[in-house]
């Protein structure tokens, strides 16, 4: 597959650290030197399929197609207001296609597992255009009380459309199932039958355990990329990480050895907006002008699970 069109929504309310600090016990210093974050923004009157429609509409039109020449739609989604229909589902009727769609929910990780099935498709000859979304409203699982958490997040929408092509270089995907270091529950509807002990609790993270998983995660699956590929680390001109905390960003820098020009970043201005923090900022960069033809982008994400997704793609647009 390859990227052939890119496309991004995000929510108009802006939340700074010193709105923040109005209703929470919190400082505009400890968030910026702990995580990096500035601000971010926030689902207000919005709902998140508005966000995933725009965005969608946007990569089809940038990639010269129109709704009907999509014939397959994946959505990587953790959360919204429908348990069912999939997210996809809506979007697909928002944009007016007829196609098939499917969501996914691998945590953070979803864009990345999304573009690899994207690519299993196409090669297998099953769909020739398919749009590849990630849509998350992750400010919507926290409670926004506990000022460890809620600081941390921002919501958003992030699209690309693929077609045939040799844009994926090589890709890598992993699975370790832990809970106990980041999870969220929600109690489902009761049964007269249900006799087991039941919760609904606002998300829990060990902010400690993921910060060091997410390094040593996401730096060896770059390695274990570029020991794939045979490139050099210098010869990626971006890596579009999974933007969670830009000392977690730093930290793999420096153990690549590598000038943060080749980093960059939307953390500042989103927060954490989930698996959809890397197409935000993939089609920040396109939009910007900053990708040209034969560049080479590796992308690395890590989330909840324990999951992980990383791939290395040619700029081909
Ligand atoms: N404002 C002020 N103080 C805060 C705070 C906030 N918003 N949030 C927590 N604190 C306090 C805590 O109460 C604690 O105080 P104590 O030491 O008196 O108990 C202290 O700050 C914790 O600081 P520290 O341990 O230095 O935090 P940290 O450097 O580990 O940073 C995270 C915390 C969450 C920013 C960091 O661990 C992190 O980013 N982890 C990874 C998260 C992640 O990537 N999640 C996404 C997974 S997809």
């Amino acid at each position: 597959m390859r990227i052939i069109g890119t496309g991004r929504a995000h929510p108009a309310k802006v939340v700074t650290n010193a709105m923040l600090e109005g209703f929470l016990d919190t400082s505009d210093e400890w968030i910026r030197t702990r995580t990096g974050i500035q601000e971010r923004r926030l689902i207000s009157s919005e709902r998140l399929e508005d966000l995933a429609t725009e965005a969608a509409r946007k990569a089809i039109e940038d990639a010269g197609l129109t709704p009907a020449d999509i014939d397959y739609i994946i959505c990587s989604n953790v959360v919204n207001e429908y348990i069912t229909p999939g997210l996809s589902c809506i979007v697909q009727g928002a944009i007016g296609a007829r196609c098939a769609s499917v969501d996914v929910n691998a945590a953070c990780s979803g864009f990345i597992y999304a573009l690899d099935m994207a690519d299993d498709r196409i090669r297998s000859g099953k769909a020739r255009n398919i749009l590849v979304l990630a849509a998350e409203e992750p400010t919507r699982m926290v409670d926004w009380e506990d000022r460890s958490l809620c600081v941390l997040f921002g919501d958003g929408a992030g699209a690309v459309v693929v077609t045939g092509g040799d844009g994926l270089i090589c890709s890598r995907l992993t699975t370790t199932s832990k809970l106990d270091c980041l999870h969220y529950v929600r109690r489902l509807e009761p049964t007269p039958y249900i006799t087991k002990e039941e919760y609904s609790a606002p998300m829990y993270m060990n902010g400690k355990e993921v910060f060091k998983t997410a390094v040593l995660s996401s730096s060896r699956d770059i390695k274990v990329l570029l020991d794939k590929s045979g490139l050099k680390p210098s010869e990626i001109k971006y890596y579009v990480l999974h933007q969670a905390n830009f000392r977690i960003i730093e930290a793999i820098a420096n153990w690549l050895k590598l000038d943060l020009s080749h980093f960059p970043t939307n953390v500042e201005r989103c927060g954490n907006t989930s698996s959809a923090s890397i197409p935000l900022l993939l089609d920040e960069l396109a939009r910007e002008g900053k990708l040209q033809k034969g560049d080479k982008i590796l992308m690395s994400a890590f989330g909840a699970g324990f999951t992980t997704g990383a791939c290395i793609i040619e700029w081909t647009k």
